[in-house]
């Protein structure tokens, strides 16, 4: 029998533990040595009932995603489900821990379930692009209706034993320190009180009340069409939901089972399982390997701006105590009431109560304009203004007052870190936290290596990140690290298409309908025209003079128009509407630009735009992978996902590369070079990999 279930009988019960580490996934041993041990105790005169729970913290974290997209191996999972439910003694689930997805559907199939407090159950294989594909969809709405049931699997959510009682899927929820001995006294209970076996295929209560469950299927799909209509899977649960109130059990199995293989088929399930493993896999970096991180207590933050109040209240929520400086009396009192409205406002949505704010701003926080407070600060993070010189003023200060192993990081968007590092004593202990706005909300940050950084820095910065429930991208110094620099780069491309014929409108409209949820130019209005304006400017001496370059962002910011803030950018937001309408004075400014330069302008199909920007976004990303700034192409993927709204179901712009196919790329961005060479340079990368037929997933391992 496969070591993956370990069984124990005690009083006539036989007891049956999961035991694959880390989470105890469903792999062929699991469902063969679950198969196994049912017939077994089936088949045992000794054996009056069976308890079926997970060893260690897990119950079971759902199918072995490892195996999708490989030949189904047998027992599948829905047989394995099938006799357990089957098994003609009682069986009941013990809940230790968490009962995912396929862990779910095998809880369901017992004809008894018990919870510990610590207990969490939820179907979410919509977030992988599937849906339940062992009987979950036909035996939850059997248990808890459609509309409970469209609740669960579409959210995804992991739900609590209390409201898993309150639903009926659980008949208990249990005091006992050990699942294995609550599923004792549980199946004992049932052996003394004759209550026999309870297959869930012969429920009915979830089926009743059918106004209420069409309703809800009506709602679903109207909800799923404005929320995430290019989503394959959610409208296929639906159906399968629906099909629970109409189909006899094994038809609704079938049914379910047909749609469950069409999303394993989905370039969506791909790309949302790609997401999945890379979001794990960035966090593992030559340093996190090996070293340790230093200590992590207590934080300090220079600068009381945009990302300096965000930053503080992200470390705030994590439970650190920070110390926020700033250069005068004024600019304190402006950052602390900064950091108060975040968490005014999170009060006002009742997310904290204001005794916890109270906490969070008169216990943990507390701010300064003595740079000598930050003396027994772990870490401090650096976000004053983007300039070279005031950033090594800052650096000089830390390095007077900081204890000796404190670690300094900069939130630089795009200087030189080696550069910020040289000008001090301690370079070795000077990194890049690159936070991205609202700090206190996006997950995204940007661990920037820097030349002499020490690993055990890169380790703590890594633990902290984890700390504030972050993803973490290990990047290396360039203008921009990874994201920005890549966005530069495509955004630049967007403003040639712009000055070719394409109206920024139809530019945010073909990105929307690849999957972002706004466009570069949306999402400009909503930063602000401003920044990148200072930056244009910045760079202008250092500006290659052969490059092409557009002026319209300069025009419209000229007029004073940032975008939302000033009411109007390359959209008009009428009455302070945050919903920007096409502004016909942008069509005659872009109109004029185009006459200037002697440009006739030309269509664009939605399929070129996007044609031509994912092209430049793939070429510099390979760049930045050969620049060895990403470690792998899958830490750009999860840069861009999470940093720039790229759609997770296409599994980040080098999944979508290799998924279209990387000659399929270098053909079209050879094709645009033919009118501007230097812009268009296939990177070198790109070209080997095409040579070699190669991938970038190749590069991932
Ligand atoms: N299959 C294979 N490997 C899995 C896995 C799974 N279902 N779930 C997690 N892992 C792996 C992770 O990749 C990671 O591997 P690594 O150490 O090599 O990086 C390791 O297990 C630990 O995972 P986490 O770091 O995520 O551990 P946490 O303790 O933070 O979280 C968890 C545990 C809540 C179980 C989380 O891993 C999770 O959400 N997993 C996915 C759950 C899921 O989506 N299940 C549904 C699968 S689809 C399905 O069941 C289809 C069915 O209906 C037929
Ligand atoms: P900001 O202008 O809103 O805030 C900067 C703050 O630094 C000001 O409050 C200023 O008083 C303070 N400051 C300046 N000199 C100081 C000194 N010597 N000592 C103490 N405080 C000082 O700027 P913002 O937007 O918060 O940016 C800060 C840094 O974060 C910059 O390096 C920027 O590039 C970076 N960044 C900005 C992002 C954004 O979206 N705004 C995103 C990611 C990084």
């Amino acid at each position: 029998m496969p070591t993956e279930v370990i069984v124990n009988v005690e009083q006539g019960v036989s007891i049956l533990s999961i035991n694959n580490p880390p989470v105890n996934a469903l792999g062929v041993g699991v469902r063969q040595g679950l198969f196994d041990a049912l017939e077994q105790a089936e088949n045992s005169p000794d054996i009056h009932a069976i308890v079926i729970t997970g060893a260690g913290r897990t119950f079971i974290g759902g199918a072995d995603i490892r195996e999708f997209g490989k030949p189904p191996q047998e027992p599948l999972l829905g047989a394995v489900c099938n006799r357990i439910e089957a098994c003609k003694k009682p069986v009941v689930a013990a809940i230790n821990g968490v009962a995912l997805g396929g862990g779910m559907e095998v809880a369901l199939c017992a004809h008894y379930r018990v919870a510990l407090e610590q207990a969490r159950m939820g179907l979410p294989e919509v977030n992988l692009g599937l849906m339940p594909g062992a009987g979950g969809t036909q035996r939850t709405t059997r248990i808890v209706g459609a509309r409970a049931a469209l609740d669960l699997i579409l959210s995804a959510r992991q739900v609590k034993p209390d409201e898993l009682l309150k639903l009926g899927i659980v008949d208990q929820v249990s005091e006992y320190s050990s699942a294995a001995d609550a599923g004792l006294a549980f199946a004992l209970h049932i052996e003394q009180q004759k209550m026999g076996v309870r297959p869930t295929r012969e429920r009915t209560e979830g089926l009743s009340n059918d106004a209420d469950n069409r309703a809800a299927l009506l709602e679903a799909r109207t909800q799923q069409e404005q929320r995430a209509k290019h989503l394959f899977s959610p409208f296929r649960i639906i159906e399968a939901v629906e099909a629970a109130l109409d189909l006899p059990f094994d038809d609704g199995l079938a049914f379910e089972r047909s749609l469950f293989t069409q999303c394993m088929e989905s370039s969506q399930r791909k790309g949302l399982i790609h997401a999945f493993f890379s979001e794990r896999a960035v966090a593992k970096s030559p340093e996190t390997r090996n070293s340790k991180p230093r200590t992590l207590n207590s934080i300090g933050v220079v600068g009381g701006g945009t990302m300096g109040a965000g930053i503080t209240a992200a470390l705030l929520d994590a439970g650190f105590p920070v110390v926020m400086i700033e250069r005068d009396q004024e600019s304190i009192n402006r950052g602390k009431a900064s950091v108060d409205k975040i968490y005014a406002r999170q009060v006002a949505k009742g997310r904290i109560t204001d005794a916890q704010k109270t906490i969070l701003m008169d216990q943990q926080f507390s701010a300064s304009t003595q740079f000598s407070d930050l003396a027994q600060a772990d870490v401090i993070v650096e976000a004053v203004f983007e300039d070279m010189d005031v950033k090594k003023a800052v650096f000089e200060q830390l390095d007077a007052v900081a204890k000796p192993g404190a670690i300094l990081a900069t939130n630089t968007s795009y200087l030189d870190i080696d550069e910020i590092a040289s000008s001090i004593a301690r370079p070795a202990d000077v990194i890049g936290l690159h936070f991205f706005s609202p700090a206190n909300i996006m997950k995204l940050l940007e661990i920037v290596v820097a030349e002499k950084t020490s690993p055990d820095v890169v380790s703590t910065a890594f633990l902290l990140a984890k700390k504030l429930s972050k993803v973490a991208v290990r990047a290396g110094v360039c203008d921009g690290f990874i994201g920005n620099r890549i966005l530069g780069y495509y955004r630049q491309c967007a403003d040639y298409m712009m000055e070719d014929g394409a109206s920024p409108y139809a530019i945010d409209e073909a990105m929307r309908n690849f999957g972002y949820p706004m466009g570069p130019y949306q999402v400009s209005d909503l930063a602000g025209g401003d920044i990148g304006w200072a930056t244009r400017k910045r760079k202008a001496a250092t500006r290659d003079p052969n490059a092409r370059y557009v002026h319209i962002a300069d025009r419209i910011c000229e007029r004073g128009w940032f975008g939302q803030k000033t009411g109007r950018g390359y959209y008009l937001y009428e009455n302070g509407s945050r919903v920007g309408k096409p502004d016909p004075d942008v069509e005659a400014i872009i109109e004029a630009t185009r006459a200037e330069a002697g440009i006739q302008p030309r269509e664009f199909s939605d399929k070129q735009i996007v044609q031509r920007y994912m092209a430049a976004m793939i070429n510099e990303s390979t760049n930045v992978v050969a620049d060895k700034i990403a470690l792998r192409p899958l830490d750009v993927d999860v840069t861009l996902l999470y940093g720039y709204g790229f759609p997770r179901w296409r599994g980040g712009p080098m999944k979508y590369a290799d998924e279209i196919g990387l000659d399929i790329i270098l053909k079209d961005i050879q094709t645009f070079s033919k009118e501007d060479p230097l812009f268009w340079k296939p990177s070198r990368l790109l070209v080997e990999l095409v040579e070699r037929g190669d991938t970038f997933e190749s590069l991932n391992k």
